[in-house]
């Protein structure tokens, strides 16, 4: 088969794309002919040896796709042979083969295609279980965006503007702006540019019930600070380099929480509720109150350049690698 394959940790120029032998199918697994596999920030972490997860090497990186099921393992009774799947994995997926455990496959509604089944299994899936059960964000609340243009941050545009938020855009470029406001966000700003709480302040004036961070740095106390009372600030990601720390006298003042996101070992504890997640983005998708945009294709060869996209902070959404 076909993959992305490390043999050393660094950029993603350094990487290639090999033949290696096709994986094996355990009892339980799931044989999948990956046609799109999407790309995510921590990907690039990993090829570089930067993120908490530290493959041997060598490694195909990759943590999601969706293909059609080729074979499935003994034990597997939920999925079957010919079925349009997403998955997650947290490496493997950019490869035009993947084996992987059945509780962490999803058959795709028929009105979703697989370049963007390709790219919901991360994204929403964390973006859902952090403003659903860990926010437990309510209809009529005002919610702050970080990032909004990123692949975290659209999904939180989008299923907050659907779960009934007032979604506020903060992104660095007019055209992430136009695309958060594209996408559900009732008003963006340019977080980047000037103070954050006090362009905050001109647009939600009492403060916001809920923060979505995959930024961190400088912003992440500004925002928290910008917090309405009983907010929660949703702790998801640290783009931009540094892990922030917070003055604890701030959540006392605000009767305020400081909440921490980690989508994949909340999966790995309640598979069962993660994919009831994903069956209520579904029903949310078809009952036309969520759209998932188009993500941007590259053929898999170009994976340095999709890679790029994300650490040179130009990516729309998401992009994805096409393998078949
Ligand atoms: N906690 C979890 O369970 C979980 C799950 C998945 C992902 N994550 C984390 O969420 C974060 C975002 O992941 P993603 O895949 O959505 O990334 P992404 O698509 O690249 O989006 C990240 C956004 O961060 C902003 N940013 C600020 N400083 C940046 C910098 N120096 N370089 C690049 N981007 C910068 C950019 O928006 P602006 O240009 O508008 O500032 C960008 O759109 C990552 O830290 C990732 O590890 C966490």
């Amino acid at each position: 088969m076909r993959a992305i394959v490390c043999r050393e940790l660094g950029p993603p120029e350094i990487h290639v794309i090999d033949e290696i032998p096709d994986p094996e199918v355990a009892p339980g697994d799931v044989l999948i002919d990956v046609h799109y596999a999407g790309v995510n920030f921590p990907d690039l972490l990993i090829m570089a040896g930067q993120y908490q997860v530290r493959p041997d090497l060598p490694f195909t990186p990759g943590a999601e796709g969706a293909g059609i099921v080729s074979a499935v393992g003994r034990d597997v009774q939920s999925i079957q042979v010919g079925s349009r799947v997403m998955f997650a994995s947290v490496v493997g997926a950019f490869s035009d083969t993947v084996a992987v455990p059945a509780a962490q496959v999803t058959v795709l509604p028929d009105g979703i295609d697989l370049a963007t089944g390709s790219v919901v299994a991360l994204a929403y899936g964390t973006s859902y279980h952090a403003l659903k059960q860990r926010a437990r964000l309510r209809s009529g609340e005002s919610m702050l965006v970080l990032g909004a243009a990123g692949g975290v941050g659209i999904a939180a545009v989008g299923l907050g503007a659907a779960m009934g938020a007032t979604v506020i855009a903060a992104a660095s470029t007019p055209a992430k702006r136009q695309f958060a406001l594209a996408n559900g966000a009732n008003t963006a700003f340019d977080y980047t540019d000037g103070d954050l709480r006090a362009q905050l302040k001109s647009v939600a004036p009492k403060g916001v019930d809920v923060v979505y961070d995959p930024v961190g740095g400088g912003y992440s106390e500004a925002a928290f600070r910008s917090l309405a009372w009983d907010g929660r600030h949703l702790v998801v990601g640290f783009t931009a380099g540094d892990i922030p720390a917070l003055p604890l006298n701030l959540p006392l003042l605000k009767g305020a929480s400081l909440v921490g996101v980690f989508w994949g070992a909340w999966v790995a504890r309640f598979p069962d509720e993660s994919q009831r997640n994903y069956r209520e983005m579904f029903d949310m998708i078809s009952r036309g109150e969520l759209t998932i945009p188009a993500p941007k294709v590259y053929p898999a060869e170009a994976f340095a350049a999709a890679l790029g996209e994300i650490g040179g902070r130009r990516v729309l959404g998401k992009v994805t690698l096409q393998f078949r």
